[in-house]
């Protein structure tokens, strides 16, 4: 049965679709890639409610940290994409009992600060920057044990240095490609010493690997970091009993260890990075009106309603509460006239993963928008400036590509045309919200990706498209 409010919706504008908005297929040439066209050559609008899967970020520590912790840890809500399987994966592998995935109740056995297994293989990360990063903090600390980790070619391709610099001063022992720069890398455990890391980047995976290696160090390991970038590795260390302080101001997190942490029940919010696309599609698309649930609205990561705040998009945060730690509201989003703004400096690290959907709304706003300090979006599942620069080129759209950032300027109609997403899950979705503004068909090549972070993507869509 329909949800209420769907069906209170539904008497504004009726949903008369026969057919499915978005149509897949597989290229004869690579039957594990799919193809989406997107064909929307009547004025659509997107009307209802959406409750959109687990936060990836929290879903990977609850899975970490339960696996490292003594006793039960209990997960509600887990995001099931494939970031969080290819974690669940790497630890089972390593000793933790972790139950079948689901989003109902996931639990984990945890064996204890430092009792992971050296695993008989490879572990390997997939595509999840976040499960190789975190674990190598996890892995370098287990004394007498030899692990191999690995990802696929994305992964391979981005920079692991930054995490092994730190790992190293702190006496751990890692080899890998070009100097232990690029996965697969290789780590002979070890007994480390606490530092005080002062990294160059904004960094929750950094700041997050060093804060678990000092997990098992004697004394204080502090990470300081030029902004603030998400904060949910220091909620949850404390929620499991680690003793953490910190210091939002100097952007400083203290860990004092040895920790010992405690088996708890974690309830995952709606990630906002997912939210993100059905924000920009319903201040997009004219007439729409839709009701986005239960989305986790973290300070460190709500710069994406601030930006489109700053654009005169028309949101309400209603029902505003805390679960588990973090605070959650259901987020409402009704088309607007969208005004450019700049996006820069300390906002960076709180919508580093929106700014692809957010070069979206800009193609669609009135002025030249200036996204600057976003040079790390070279680094992720693809080179995203450069993916958005020049894919949104071919929908008509007026960018220019600068080193650090893009200059979109709004206002030309957008036309369906055929893209390429690079197989980053992000991109590929940031091109199905644009073109539901676009006159005719829409074809995004390697969009498998979106099980990376939103598996049920697609029949959303279906569901809040009306014409
Ligand atoms: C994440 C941190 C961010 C973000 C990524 C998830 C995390 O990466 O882009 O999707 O869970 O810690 P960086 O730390 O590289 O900025």
């Amino acid at each position: 049965m329909a949800e209420p409010s769907r069906m209170a919706s539904a008497l504004f504008c009726p949903k008369v679709m026969s057919d499915s908005v978005l149509k897949l297929h597989h290229p004869a040439a690579d039957a594990t890639a799919t193809t989406w066209t997107i064909h929307s050559a009547t004025p659509i609008c997107l009307r209802g409610t959406v409750r959109v899967p687990g936060d990836k970020s929290i879903s990977h520590r609850a899975l970490m940290l339960g696996a490292l912790a003594t006793g039960e840890t209990e997960i509600r809500g887990l995001l099931l994409g494939e970031d969080p399987r290819s974690t669940a994966a790497c630890f089972r592998a390593m000793g933790a009992q972790i139950s079948e995935l689901n989003t109902e109740r996931v639990t984990v056995q945890g064996i204890g600060l430092g009792q992971l297994q050296e695993p008989e293989s490879v572990l390997d990360a997939g595509n999840s920057g976040t499960t190789l990063r975190l674990m190598l903090g996890i892995l370098a600390s287990h004394t007498d044990r030899f692990f191999v980790v690995t990802g696929d070619d994305s992964l391979r391709s981005r920079p692991m240095g930054r995490v092994v610099k730190p790992l190293e001063q702190m006496g751990a022992k890692i080899w890998g490609r070009q100097g232990g720069k690029f996965a697969p890398l290789a780590i002979q455990g070890q007994k480390l010493q606490p530092i005080h890391y002062q990294s160059p980047i904004a960094s929750a995976q950094v700041k997050s690997c060093v804060m678990l290696a000092g997990l098992m160090c004697e004394g204080e390991t502090i990470v300081t970091e030029p902004h603030q970038s998400r904060d949910h590795s220091e909620r949850m260390f404390r929620a499991f009993g680690a003793d953490v302080e910190v210091d939002v101001e100097a952007c400083r997190v203290v860990v004092k260890g040895p920790a010992q942490l405690k088996g708890q029940p974690v309830t995952v919010p709606g990630d906002i990075s997912s939210a993100a696309f059905w924000m920009v599609a319903a201040a997009i698309v004219p007439d729409s009106d839709l009701m986005i649930e239960n989305v986790g609205i973290n300070p460190t990561r709500t710069g994406v309603l601030e930006a489109l705040q700053q654009m005169e998009a028309d949101i309400t945060l209603e029902n505003q509460r805390t679960v588990a730690g973090e605070p959650v509201a259901d987020i409402r989003v009704r088309h607007s006239k969208l005004k450019a703004c700049r996006i820069e400096g300390a906002i960076i690290p709180r919508l580093i993963d929106e700014i692809p959907v957010l070069a979206v709304a800009a193609a669609f706003a009135e002025g030249t928008t200036v996204i600057r300090d976003a040079a790390e979006l070279r680094v992720k599942e693809s080179d995203r400036l450069t993916a958005m620069a020049t894919q949104l080129q071919k929908f008509g759209a007026q960018v220019s590509e600068h080193p650090d950032g893009l200059d979109i300027t709004g206002g030309t109609p957008l036309q369906g045309t055929e893209v390429e997403s690079w197989g980053d899950h992000r991109i590929a979705m940031s091109f199905a919200i644009a073109s539901l503004n676009a006159t005719g068909t829409t074809t995004i090549h390697h969009a498998e990706s979106a099980a990376i972070s939103y598996p049920d993507f697609v029949p959303t869509l279906d569901a809040v498209v009306h014409n």
